[in-house]
């Protein structure tokens, strides 16, 4: 067959998989293993944040099962368990996008080995171009809304067990967790801007006249990741928060063309600010048991 999968079929990135990834994962972890508060996800530039994570077990991604082979040199991402601001978490540094030529089901399917694993909270992170021109590369925004420009939802085809089928995204970041972000930041002093993530599906960036179109539809912060897993996160009941770091003015907003490796650079200097609000994010999150 040509053209679209089958929708009857189960996926490869569905509810089923993302068990016996977490199976795994909590075998490796044994007698160490503890219900995370949160699965967080790094994104590029940001996953020094790892290094934060006490008592860590690393866990390569071409460990987990149902993580595809990635090839690429240097996205080679990792699992960590272990605990940040004396909670237990399970962290990603890393994520599959779809500009690499994955389905959103994939893109989206940590999200649901997390919530596997009992995370009842998604953190999401990512770097991004700011649209708002009052930004400034160095910024951290907390996602209050999303645009899925990326015209691809994770959630099609036939639902997976434990999803909602037409989830509200009417509140999608929650308003309690983002209100719990702005503490945490005033209490370790990071200023925080608040808005709307736009998700497009690259790998080129933006042109000018697409900038001012993200500008007029509202948009204040453009990346290429982030949306498939808090649609995922959603439709499996996980409270979501995330943050951008504001790594480049978007395109035609600066003078200069955009270069990844700036993009990157922008991401590491504004890591010590990152990994200090998420670590005091973290110490405020309710416990859980189990
Ligand atoms: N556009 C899209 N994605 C990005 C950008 C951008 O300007 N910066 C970092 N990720």
């Amino acid at each position: 067959m040509t053209g679209a999968a089958n929708l009857t079929e189960p996926s490869n990135y569905g509810a089923a998989a993302a068990e016996q990834a977490a199976r795994y994962v909590k075998e490796r972890a044994g007698a160490a293993w503890r219900r995370p508060v949160a699965g967080i996800v790094l994104g590029s530039g940001l996953g020094g944040l790892a290094d934060r994570i006490e008592d860590a077990l690393r866990i390569p991604f071409s460990h987990v099962p149902g993580f595809p082979v990635v090839t690429v040199a240097g996205h080679a991402g990792q699992l960590l368990v272990g605990s940040l601001g004396g909670q237990p978490v399970v962290a990603l540094a890393g994520r599959f996008h779809m500009y690499e030529g994955h389905e959103a089901a994939l893109a989206a399917f940590p999200v649901r080995v997390l919530h596997a694993l009992g995370a009842p909270v998604y953190l999401a992170s990512n770097a991004a171009g700011g649209v708002r021109r009052t930004f400034s590369p160095g910024d951290l925004m907390v996602i209050a809304d999303h645009l899925n420009l990326m015209f691809r939802n994770p959630l099609i085809g036939s639902a997976e067990p434990g999803d909602e089928r037409f989830p509200d995204m009417s509140d999608p970041y929650d308003r309690g967790l983002r209100a719990l972000l702005h503490a945490a930041g005033a209490a370790v002093q990071v200023p925080l801007q608040e808005g709307v993530y736009c998700g497009l599906l690259g790998p080129t960036y933006e042109t000018p006249a697409e900038v001012r179109m993200l500008e007029r539809l509202g948009v204040d912060a453009v990346g290429m990741s982030t949306v498939p897993e808090v649609i995922v996160a959603r439709a499996l009941g996980m409270r979501v928060a995330a943050v951008s770091c504001i790594t480049n003015a978007a395109a035609g907003l600066s003078p200069t063309p955009l270069d990844h490796h700036e993009v990157m650079d922008a991401g590491r200097s504004v890591a010590p600010r990152f990994e200090a609000l998420v670590t005091e994010f973290v110490r405020r999150l309710p416990a859980v048991s189990g």
